[in-house]
């Protein structure tokens, strides 16, 4: 089947299901007329109708027509949505997506039968913009369809990886909380040309080109390690600058605010068993 001629369903329809769809529909990948969604509010069901040009239905009408199901509500709504999908029976020729952070695949075959496929994917904010890291967990044999269909779905999002399961979490610190955290660093940057006397807005550009600029320079295949001896010229600036960093033990600190990221998703899968 190609990419173009799967029906696809998204069952919650807030922030994180909008990126993912407003990302589908630009690319072309499917048509609108054959994107269905649903959502708790009438009011915002109407305005995503209009906005978006697609149609919004019920949960039942949407589990019959759509071959592909994406679960985009959140951890805490999951097991009424399981249940209401478990009560309405969903065919095993199905393919069940969930970007919900912290549910494991054990969790939804519990409701859903062990037999259904399911990929577990951390998108990430950057899907808006085309550069979203998404990290994908398949339930065990996926088919070679499931597979490059959900590649297809997620490529124009910007990257993937496939992680197992049990890496998922420290997944989520480094890249789906991850841009939280590359926000309050490129704003700490900002305020300090602020404090210095920089108009915030140019200080602001200035942070955050800096950050995309040289994660680009890494995904072009440079190693941070080569990158950091190129630039730190002994007792140069640079160099004073690592020092305070050493000083600070900066490296090993924001280790930590990844790991408490993950220890966080691991008590919620420990919370949704
Ligand atoms: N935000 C991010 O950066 C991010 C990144 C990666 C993964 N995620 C994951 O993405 C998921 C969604 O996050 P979000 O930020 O998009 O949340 P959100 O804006 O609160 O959206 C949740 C959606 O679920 C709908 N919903 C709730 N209960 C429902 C039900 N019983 N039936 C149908 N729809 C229902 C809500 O509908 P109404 O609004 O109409 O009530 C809303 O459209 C979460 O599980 C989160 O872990 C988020």
């Amino acid at each position: 089947m190609k990419i173009s001629d799967y029906h696809l369903g998204f069952i919650g329809f807030g922030h994180m299901g909008q990126v993912i769809c407003k990302a589908i529909i630009q690319s072309k990948l499917i048509p609108r007329s054959q994107i269905l969604f649903t959502r708790k509010d009438r009011d915002k069901m109407r305005e995503a109708e209009k906005e978006f040009g697609i149609t919004s239905t019920s949960l039942e009408n949407l589990l019959k027509k759509s071959d592909v199901i994406l679960l985009a509500v959140r951890p805490s709504q999951a097991e009424t949505v399981l249940k209401e999908m478990a009560r309405l029976k969903v065919d095993e020729s199905k393919m069940i997506i969930s970007i919900m952070s912290g549910l494991k695949i054990a969790y939804y075959q519990k409701f859903l039968g062990d037999k259904m496929p399911i990929l577990r994917v951390m998108p990430n904010l950057c899907s808006a913009v085309g550069e979203g890291m998404s990290v994908f967990t398949f339930s065990p044999n996926p088919t070679v369809e499931f597979q490059s269909m959900s590649n297809l779905l997620f490529s124009c999002m910007g990257q993937i990886v496939e992680m197992p399961e049990n890496l998922t979490d420290i997944s989520l610190g480094i890249s789906g909380s991850g841009p939280g955290f590359i926000f309050r660093l490129i704003e700490a940057m900002a305020k300090v040309g602020e404090k210095h006397g920089i108009a915030y807005e140019k200080s602001l550009k200035m942070a955050a080109q800096t950050f995309y600029g040289a994660a680009k320079l890494i995904l072009k295949g440079k190693s941070p390690q080569t990158l950091i001896q190129q630039i730190a010229v002994p007792n140069g600036t640079t160099e004073a600058g690592f020092k305070e960093m050493n000083a600070l033990q900066i490296d090993s600190h924001f280790q930590s605010v990844i790991e408490a990221a993950a220890k966080r998703s691991q008590e919620y899968s420990e919370e949704y068993k």
